[in-house]
């Protein structure tokens, strides 16, 4: 097994201190509610959340696709929905990739129909490649290839979750 850095931790960070300025002057006096979509979200949304300059409550909504572990098939399954009522509060959702878009699209909706004053999406890394539907990411993260990743909260079957920086497995 080869493992080669594609996005280092340093990059990660200076990315995420970015958004997290952004999100704090955007949000300022209003309740905001971080959704981190679970599992690969929850490294993101720990370093976004303690970059931002004011108070947000935080939830999480665990998620699954169905289809293989590599391909999403848009058909979004809630394992774990929020906990928070987020009637009149503005949500924002904290991914961990944005791919072909599906899984971001459900839950855009879904929130939508919860009666939120507004729903932004956040997501630190990017593959425009493979989008196949047309959704704007609120606060964009890091643009990559069309490369299966893991680390900073990516998985392959489960592991590789905590490595600090974002990886490509070159060879299995
Ligand atoms: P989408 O619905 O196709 O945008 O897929 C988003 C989800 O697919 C992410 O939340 C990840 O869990 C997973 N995913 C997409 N690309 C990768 C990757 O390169 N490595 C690990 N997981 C990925
Ligand atoms: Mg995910």
């Amino acid at each position: 097994m080869k493992i080669n850095v594609l996005i280092t931790k340093e990059q990660l960070e200076k990315k995420t201190v970015e958004l997290a300025e952004a999100i704090t002057r955007d949000y300022e006096g209003k309740e905001l509610v971080l959704v981190g979509v679970l599992k690969g979200g929850f490294i993101f949304l720990s370093d976004l959340a303690r970059k931002i300059r004011m108070n947000v409550a935080i939830d999480f909504i665990s998620v699954s696709s169905y289809g293989n572990s590599t391909e999403s098939m848009g058909v979004v399954k809630i394992i774990k929905d929020v906990d928070t009522d987020v009637v009149g509060k503005h949500v924002l959702i904290v991914e961990d990739i944005i791919d072909t878009g599906l899984t971001l699209n459900y839950l855009k909706d879904l929130f939508n129909t919860k009666g939120c004053a507004s729903v932004k999406l956040a997501a630190i890394l990017d593959k425009p490649e493979r989008r196949k539907v047309d959704i704007k990411v609120d606060y964009p993260g890091i643009k990559i290839p069309d490369k299966f990743v893991v680390g900073y909260g990516l998985d392959y079957a489960g592991n590789y979750r905590n490595l600090p920086d974002v990886c490509v497995i070159e060879e299995m």
